[in-house]
This record gives C-alpha cells, structure tokens and sequence, in this order.
C-alpha cells in the first residue's frame, strides 16, 4: 500500500502540544493527521493517505451507521531510554485486525500494510509521543464498512483509518477496580462476534457496564452465556487470578474458548509471568472457584490486563450472592510485579528477550 503525504499544515503549537501532552488521560487530544485509505470490492486497496486529523463526511445512508459493521484496534507507541520510538507487538494487532475483518465480513487488511501505515502515521506524529514511564501514543487503527445503501449485506465499500492520541493511565494503577458480576447480560456467546475486536461487542456491553455503576462497582465482569458461570472478562478487558503467593504462585487466566478476544497484553503477560519464574495456567474459573478462593486464600490477587490500562488490580467483587475482596482490597505485589515488568520491556528499561518491540525511530 503506497502511503502519500499531504499533512497538516497548521499544526499544534509546540507549546500547546506538550501542555496537552502532560495533561495525561485517555483520548482527550487527538495528533494533527491521521491516516486513511479506502477499499472497493472491484479495485480493491486503494493508496493510504496521511492528512489533517478532521472529522469525516458521511452519506446518512452509509452502512455502518446503521448495521455496525466496524472493527477496530489499539496498541501503543512507547519512547525509549535512546530518545527513540518503539511500537509493541504491531504485528499481533495486525494479525488480529485481519480476524476481525473476516469475523465480520470486511476485507483483510494485509499485515504488513496494517505495520507500515501505523508506522508512518507514529513517525509523522512522533512529537506527540509521551516521555514518561506508564505513558504512551495510543494507537487506533479502525474500518467502517462504507457503501451507501440500507440493505443488509456485506458492504462493498471499506473506509480504513488510524488516528492517534497520547495517553497515561486509563485507571488508576495503585487502586483496585471494584467490578459486578453480572448474571444477566452476557458479552459474546458460541459462534458470535466475541473473539472479534468489533465497535458492537462494545456498545451491547454498556447497559451492563451501567449496571455495574447502580451497583456502586466501576466494571462488570462477564460470564459464560451458556451456564452463566465461567468467568470470561471484565468490561473490555482479560482478566487474571494469582494463587498461592510468592514464587510458587501461579498466574491463572481464563482460556480462550472463541467467547473471549485474545488480548495482545494477555499474551505477552503470559510469557512475562514465566520469565518471572511463575507457574502459568489457561483454564476454567467459575464463579464459584472464585468465591471460594478467596474464601480458603487460594486467590491472592486479581488483575484485568488490557493495551488501554496495561495492568488494573481488581479488588471486591460483588454478585448477587454477595461481595468477597481480594487480600486487603490493595494492588498485589505479583500483579505490580508483572505490571512493571511488562512495562519495562515497553519502554525500554527491561531487556526485550522476545523481540516485541519494533522500533520506529
Ligand atoms: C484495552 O484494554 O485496550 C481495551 O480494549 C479498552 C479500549 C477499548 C479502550
């Protein structure tokens, strides 16, 4: 995919840039451009273009807005101790975008294309790169399905963009999440759209997400949609339980079963917990386990690890068969472990003995 250049001419001042910079949060400012390329069915991909960041001119008409057929990505640009740039894992995020794109009948994008616009989109802004340890450019690379018309069927017309926004913590790392099970909403079920990183998995788990907060928890956590009791994810994010303490522990997460999305931090944190000397386990937890985990002391810690938040501890859970708390409702010490670890080998500061990070600069 060629890339052409026709930037922002009028971009943020140097000064204004670094004060939005260090005001930190989560998608608040947006860089100048923005990457976007469109496919057709007949020509296929067309050339990418790098341009103003600016909102979008869309036919009313226009298929995603009506039947949601959108796929989306997030990784993360870190800067390095050399006053480099490094994208972690962009090839997993690709690889991944293409699954996406096949679960809901968008055309795959290739993964070198998907590395190579991230990458000159990250080179164009990379004066928005954050310098701080925990911070980040947030990368969003997303397709809308984009033929003009209200029958329902695949879209012959993709519009593929990326567009970015530097970012420090999505939570508060030091404090635990308190999280809601809940028994009435389900997040994906077998033969869905779980496994797909698409808009729609996100917006059916809002009403849930709104429960949660009645309920006085800040996320929700899902169960299996055939039993109702196999733990599956939290909000947006994987989820992972520690048993026993120091190092005999084992860091436990839920197994893929095609319900849950296979997170890029997931799968890097099962690697880093081995290197840490760890016992790693995929399985089943039920809701049960959990309780009585936490009852006997099996379960130590809990943690949801996402690209957004990295690492989250989770504190009290609570369900309609009550609240239990992990430990003394604080971050554990193997989840801040990991989550430094990992963070570590982002920035730069932890050798990167599995080549995950891909220099950009
Ligand atoms: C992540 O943890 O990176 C997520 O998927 C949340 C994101 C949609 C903001």
């Amino acid at each position: 995919m060629k890339i052409n250049l026709s930037p922002n001419q009028n971009p943020t001042a140097p000064a204004d840039r670094e004060a939005k910079i260090a005001e930190g949060g989560f998608g608040k400012y947006y860089t100048d451009n923005m990457l976007i390329a469109e496919w057709d069915e007949q020509s296929g991909w067309g050339d990418a273009t790098i341009k103003a960041y600016g909102p979008l001119s869309l036919d009313p008409a226009t298929s995603v807005l009506h039947y949601g057929q959108e796929i989306f990505e997030g990784l993360k640009a870190y800067s390095q101790p050399d006053g480099g740039v490094s994208l972690f894992r962009p090839d997993a995020n690709a690889k991944r975008f293409a699954k996406s794109a096949n679960r809901l009948a968008l055309p795959e994008l290739p993964v070198e294309d998907f590395i190579n616009t991230v990458t000159e989109l990250v080179k164009h802004e990379i004066n928005w790169v954050p310098k701080n340890f925990g911070e980040s450019l947030y990368i969003r690379p997303f397709m809308i399905a984009t033929e003009v018309g209200l029958g329902v069927r695949p879209s012959n017309h993709a519009t593929y963009l990326v567009i970015t926004t530097p970012a420090s913590a999505y939570f508060n790392p030091n404090k635990a999440v308190t999280v809601w099970i809940s028994t009435e909403y389900v997040r994906a079920a077998p033969g869905g759209t779980g496994a797909a990183k698409a808009g729609g998995n996100y917006a059916a788990s809002l009403l849930a997400q709104k429960e949660a907060a009645t309920q006085g928890c800040d996320q929700v956590v899902w169960l299996d949609a055939l039993e109702r009791k196999w733990v599956e994810e939290m909000g947006g994010m994987n989820l992972y339980f520690i048993k026993g303490s120091g190092k005999d522990a084992t860091v436990f997460t839920p197994k893929l079963t095609g319900t849950l999305l296979a997170g890029v931090t997931r799968d890097s944190i099962l690697t880093v917990a081995r290197d840490l000397g760890y016992k790693v386990e995929e399985g089943m937890i039920s809701i049960d386990q959990w309780r009585d985990g936490i009852a006997s002391g099996e379960i130590t810690e809990i943690f949801a690890c996402g690209t957004a938040a990295v690492v989250s501890p989770v504190g009290a859970a609570k369900s309609a068969q009550g609240t239990w708390t992990t430990g003394n409702g604080e971050p554990g010490p193997i989840t801040m472990e990991i989550r430094n670890h990992l963070l570590g080998i982002q920035h730069g500061t932890i050798a990167d003995k599995h080549g995950w990070n891909v220099k950009v600069k």
